[in-house]
């Protein structure tokens, strides 16, 4: 990988958003998440489109808008098992699929991910 970012090397914002439109598509069907998301995915998928911009190196959307990210914090309200980590990783990856992640980028945005998402879980399975 040369020095561009990840963001650019992918296709910068349209490739973003269509990860993410890809993602809540499957999300909203998934029986494991579609029960604690909003059924209205707009709002979510806009602050995740600008939430995954500069993670991977965009402008920083997000913290303009809503401040540092506390990813974690923001996630104490809603009860993340590993069920559920692993349900959220499976249509992330379906979703880099289906929109044409290309290598290398593929696997470090899936790892990044899936570190991510290791470190949201805050309820065991059998306390949900
Ligand atoms: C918001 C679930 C992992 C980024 C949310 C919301 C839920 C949720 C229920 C609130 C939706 C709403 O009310 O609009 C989950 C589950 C995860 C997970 C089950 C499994 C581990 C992640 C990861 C990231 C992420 C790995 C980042 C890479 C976000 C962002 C928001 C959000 C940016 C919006 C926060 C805000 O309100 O500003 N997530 N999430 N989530 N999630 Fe996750």
């Amino acid at each position: 990988m040369n020095a561009r970012t990840i963001y650019e090397q992918i296709g910068g914002h349209e490739k973003i958003k269509e990860l993410v439109d890809a993602f809540y598509n499957r999300v909203a069907k998934h029986p494991d998440l579609a029960p604690i998301f909003p059924d209205d995915l707009s709002e979510t998928a806009r602050k995740q489109t600008q939430f995954l911009t500069q993670f991977f190196g965009g402008p920083p959307l997000y913290m303009e808008e809503h401040g540092h990210p506390m990813l974690r914090r923001r996630h104490l309200d809603f009860p993340i098992t590993p069920t559920r980590k692993d349900a959220w990783v499976s249509c992330m990856e379906a979703a880099i699929d289906q929109v044409d992640i290309a290598e290398p980028y593929r696997s470090v945005i899936l790892e990044r991910l899936t570190l991510t998402a290791q470190h949201m879980m805050n309820t065991p399975d059998d306390q949900q």
